[in-house]
């Protein structure tokens, strides 16, 4: 990432080359909701891709599920969410505007009464006095069906994991599964932030990625530290950031959410500083013996080597797709000068790059070399997937716009081509033209792109 690299460039990149989309934007947006746009979809879908692969299909014991966004309440009251899923809120006494009170007071922390002490005397942002600290649930309301009365009031997920709970038993006795195993699943969750901020970062209606993993309660140490390592090594071999933009941060008891006994999160290096990526928990047997409680079926496993009956342990692993991709992008941006011109590139691993390969023609007048290059353009395309055809502006303006998105590989039809059947393969990252025959080109690039 280039040091200079700050918030406005990142969003503003967005949106020029189509990665995100203020949501309703011509009617001036709302706060905390966004879009991904033709290229940031193609970039999501990478990553959820690479996270599915490593996570459902090289794990024999993890299985996949797609819950509803909106279940029985009774699950949230279980599971600790109506009471508990809550953020301190303080509010400017004059504006009546609200404010994270943690965000204001400058630490990490859920603690009302150390929160309270810490404000004292302080002002709001616009310099008036602040109220008391409270607490402020973040569960998103709805009602179901016609009537909109207090039968019917339900809740919009606040996090993929709840539903995971409640198929626990569905999972194990449908694939006839042995602890330890997990369940894992992508979907959107909704949370009624108090103040959205940093872009795509804090967000009102995001997108999880999570595996609770049932255990052994013998086996918690063991299995939490795989379950850290596997994010840390995710994000450095399947989304090539960076070791020196990550670290790790263990949350103390006032940082902890109210299911967790203990939590590591890995923090990325945002343009806003070190912050949150993706959480590991040890979520003990809070889950499961809540749900046994409230629901009245039971969930206790019997273990038949060892003969006896437990309740299992959960470790999760959770992270949000949004704060991936904003990673992503912020890792791989580069400012560079070449040969006396600025260009700004993405140096994006080729697996998660929105598209593979662009196509031009050197010329959009010459229609020899236009079919030409639309013959090479359909069979690239028919191999690879994700390549754009590009003749807009001229050569130069080309490679900057791909070097902008991402495009690891440009492949350009000349006069040379009409005459020899070769092509240029132009690399994203040293710049370098290599002239190649067609009819390698499928090869070479499968190399490049190790596919
Ligand atoms: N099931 C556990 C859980 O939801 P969390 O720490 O609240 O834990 C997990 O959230 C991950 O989800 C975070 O590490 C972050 O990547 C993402 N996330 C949480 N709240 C978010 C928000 N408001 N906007 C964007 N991403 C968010």
């Amino acid at each position: 990432m280039s040091p200079e690299v700050n918030l406005e460039t990142i969003v503003s990149l967005c949106k020029r080359r189509g990665f995100v989309f203020q949501s309703s934007e011509i009617y001036g947006g709302l706060a905390g909701f966004y879009d991904y746009g033709p290229l940031g979809v193609e970039l999501v879908n990478n990553i959820k891709q690479e996270w599915w692969k490593a996570m459902v299909r090289e794990h024999d014991n993890i299985f996949g599920v797609d819950s509803a966004i909106i279940q029985n309440p009774r699950l949230w009251e279980a599971s600790g969410h109506i009471a508990g899923f809550t953020d301190p809120l303080v509010e400017d006494e004059v504006t009546h505007k609200r404010y994270r009170a943690d965000h204001l007071a400058g630490v990490d922390s859920n603690d009302v009464e150390q929160l309270m002490k810490l404000l004292e005397g302080k002002k709001s942002p616009d310099g008036n006095p602040l109220g008391p600290v409270r607490t402020f649930n973040m569960m998103m309301k709805t009602y179901v069906g016609p009537v909109e009365d207090s039968e019917s009031v339900a809740y919009l997920r606040p996090e993929t994991a709840g539903p995971i709970f409640t198929n626990y038993e569905n999972v194990r006795e449908t694939m006839r599964a042995k602890l330890p195993f997990g369940v894992a699943q992508i979907g959107k969750a909704f949370r009624n932030e108090i103040s959205p901020r940093d872009f795509i970062f804090r967000v009102r209606e995001l997108e999880q990625m999570e595996m609770q993993y049932f255990i052994n309660p013998n086996d918690q140490e063991k299995n939490y530290q795989n379950w850290r390592d596997f994010a840390w090594q995710f994000c450095i071999e399947r989304l090539g950031i960076s070791k020196e933009n990550l670290e790790w941060h263990e949350h103390d008891a006032s940082e902890r959410a109210h299911y967790a006994a203990a939590a590591h999160d890995i923090y990325f290096k945002f343009p806003q500083g070190f912050k949150e990526l993706w959480g590991t928990h040890n979520r003990t047997d809070f889950d499961l013996s809540n749900h046994q409680r409230v629901s009245g079926k039971e969930l206790t496993y019997f273990d038949e080597e060892k003969r006896e009956r437990f309740m299992p342990f959960v470790i999760e692993s959770s992270v949000g797709v949004g704060r991936l991709l904003m990673a992503v992008i912020v890792n791989s941006y580069y400012e560079e000068e070449i040969n006396g011109e600025k260009r700004v590139v993405l140096k994006i691993k080729p697996s998660l790059a929105p598209y593979r390969l662009a196509v031009s023609p050197l010329l959009k007048n010459k229609p020899e070399l236009v079919n030409k290059a639309r013959e090479v353009y359909g069979t690239l395309k028919k191999v690879f997937g994700n390549v754009m055809w590009d003749d807009n502006g001229n050569i130069g303006k080309r490679y900057r716009r791909q070097d902008e998105i991402g495009t690891p590989y440009c492949i350009t039809v000349d006069f040379d081509t009409l005459e020899d059947e070769t092509v240029t393969i132009r690399d994203r990252d040293s710049t370098e033209q290599t002239r190649i025959k067609i009819d390698e080109l499928e090869t070479r690039l499968k190399a490049l792109l190790l596919i």
